[in-house]
């Protein structure tokens, strides 16, 4: 069969996705709003083949763990059912994001993934329908199938849980700079994280309640391209995620005292006039929402307290690209 290579951009999200009701279906608590980002995406090629004994599973390369390779066949098996066929597939996917470091490369893998594992066994999916399959392997991915701002409506079943573009084409001035405090992978995955914090923060149903609130008000400020509204929303919306973490029973954390340095300075910054602020996912790195005239001001004073630090500047991305090979 013929193979089929898709590209998918990592996002962020501005308002947080961060627990499920349905766990099998990945069917959030909250609806979600994220942006996608050029820099960081997955490439992923798939072939069905008939003479494969298994599922074939590399990434960048090197043969994947067994608990991941399950995973992974896990969601084709998702593909073998609609496409009706039992074949197994030649899977080769290029992370071009530091894995499992807070940076969302699960939301690529899964979205690459379903696109190119869609066409490859002959699907001509929507993309309301490879957002609904993507969510099934990683919640963030089902935004990943759009570019620039995305929100993922929680809905209540497969068809209704599915993500649409705000704005495609982000024509005004924002981007996110990430600040990798480690890449190394997180000790508590966003699954066991997210359901954590449901079970154990006496605050939790505040928090969905307030997050759902946030929809309107984020959708605005993205509309009024006022980036001061979007980072404020944004980075309450991320303390009161981690806060959540902190209050469970037991507690964990994701943020180390590196990612509190760097927080702390956002808000210098602040108080300093500039317009920046943070948002941190399942792990210690620290992105900063800003504009990019401050670039240079936000990497000094990074660099003053930091000298080691490295730092990525990210931009408004596409969405999912798919292309058949050699064609
Ligand atoms: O899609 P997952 O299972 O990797 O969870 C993502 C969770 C957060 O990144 C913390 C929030 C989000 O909405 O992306």
């Amino acid at each position: 069969m013929v193979a089929f290579t898709a590209r998918a951009h990592t996002n962020i999200a501005l308002l947080k996705y961060w627990g499920k009701v349905d766990q099998q279906l990945i069917i959030p608590t909250t609806t979600s709003i994220s942006l996608t980002l050029d820099e960081f995406y997955t490439e992923t090629t798939v072939e069905f083949d008939p003479a494969l004994p298994n599922d074939q599973i590399t990434l960048d390369q090197q043969p994947l763990k067994e608990k991941d390779r399950h995973k992974i066949s896990i969601f084709l098996n998702l593909i073998r059912t609609q496409a009706q066929i039992n074949t197994f597939a030649r899977v080769q996917s290029v992370n071009h994001v530091p894995t499992a470091a807070g940076l969302a490369s699960s939301a690529s893998a899964f979205a690459a993934l379903a696109g190119a594992g869609s066409a490859a066994a002959g699907l001509n999916l929507s993309q309301a329908d490879l957002s609904r399959l993507a969510r099934q392997g990683s919640g963030s991915a089902s935004r990943s199938i759009f570019g620039g701002f995305v929100q993922w409506d929680r809905g209540t079943d497969h068809q209704t849980s599915v993500a649409h573009p705000l704005q495609e084409n982000v024509d005004w001035p924002i981007q996110l700079l990430t600040v990798i405090v480690s890449d190394q992978p997180k000790k508590i995955n966003s699954r066991g994280g997210m359901q954590n914090a449901m079970q154990n923060s006496p605050f939790y149903q505040n928090w969905v309640e307030r997050s759902n609130g946030l929809v309107k008000p984020m959708q605005t400020a993205i509309n009024q391209h006022d980036l001061a509204t979007l980072g404020t929303i944004a980075e309450q919306n991320a303390l009161e995620m981690h806060a959540q973490n902190m209050v469970a029973n037991p507690p964990f954390f994701y943020l180390t005292d590196i990612s509190w340095q760097i927080i702390n300075l956002v808000q210098d910054l602040r108080q300093s006039g500039l317009q920046v602020y943070a948002t941190m996912d399942a792990g210690p790195n620290v992105k900063i929402i800003s504009h990019p005239d401050d670039t240079p001001t936000i990497k000094s004073a990074l660099f003053k307290i930091l000298p080691e630090i490295s730092i990525q500047v990210a931009t408004p991305g596409p969405g999912l690209t798919v292309w058949q090979n050699g064609a």
